[in-house]
């Protein structure tokens, strides 16, 4: 169901908690840009440039990219024609501060988010999800050996190329996403509840159960 009043939503949650999966079930269904900032990031890293070469090693440490270099990339991108009908901000803001950040920008634009989604599971399973995840590098798309297995194997649906594990979906690696997560971000969802537009979603549940749960949201909140 597409709504004619845009779609503005903040996805928060651990990694592997289904904030890309999620973001592409909702994209099939409403007019809504995708900024995810760990794909921004890994395109930067790929080619070389500038923001890439300062969070190449960072990232690989499992730590946050500097809140300055994300707060630019979001403003550069969120002023792009295809986020004007609403977008889905996919892994910021992370830290209190871009989320200050964020609320300056959309003041000047004189607009508001419809909601910021907080995805809840336990470390354990997100250990095991992305034990198991496969990406397609060029568009992000992510798939899991039990839960999401592609048509076939080790291949992309849509255009046949190599799924390949991202490095830092190591379980070392996913500590200390897990760490950065609980000391940085838990405090964003509690930013966002004082605001009284924070909406928890039990993240454990099937992608399809989730997903209806994002739907009675949106028809809540527009
Ligand atoms: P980023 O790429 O954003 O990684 P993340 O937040 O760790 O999230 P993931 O992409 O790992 O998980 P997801 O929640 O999207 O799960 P998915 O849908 O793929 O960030 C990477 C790095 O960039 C950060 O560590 C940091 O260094 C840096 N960075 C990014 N943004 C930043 C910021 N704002 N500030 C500072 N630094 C920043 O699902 C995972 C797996 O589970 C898949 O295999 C999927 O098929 C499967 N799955 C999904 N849903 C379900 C379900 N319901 N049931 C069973 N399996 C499921």
């Amino acid at each position: 169901m597409q709504s004619s009043k845009p779609l503005r939503f903040v996805f928060l949650g651990p990694p592997g908690s289904g904030k890309g999966t999620q973001a592409d079930l909702l994209k099939k269904q409403h007019t809504v840009c995708h900024l995810s900032t760990g794909d921004m990031l890994r395109a930067a890293v790929a080619e070389g440039n500038e923001i890439g070469r300062q969070a190449k090693e960072v990232m690989a440490a499992g730590k946050l990219v500097s809140d300055e270099i994300m707060v630019n990339l979001i403003k550069d991108n969120l002023t792009k024609p295809e986020c004007k009908d609403g977008f889905i901000l996919d892994g910021f803001p992370r830290t209190v501060v871009q989320a200050e950040k964020l609320d300056e920008m959309l003041e000047k634009s004189n607009s508001k988010l419809t909601a910021a989604l907080e995805f809840e599971i336990d470390d354990e399973i997100v250990l095991d999800r992305l034990g198991g995840r496969y990406v397609h590098p060029a568009s992000g798309r992510s798939y899991h050996v039990k839960y999401a297995p592609p048509k076939v194997a080790g291949k992309d649906d849509i255009t046949g190329e190599p799924l390949i594990q991202r490095s830092d979906d190591n379980p070392e690696t996913i500590k200390r996403r897990l760490a950065s997560f609980h000391k940085d971000t838990v405090p964003v969802a509690a930013y966002y509840k004082k605001q009284g537009i924070l909406e928890k979603l039990d993240a454990k549940r099937k992608p399809q159960e989730v997903h209806a749960r994002v739907q009675k949201i949106i028809e809540t909140r527009l």
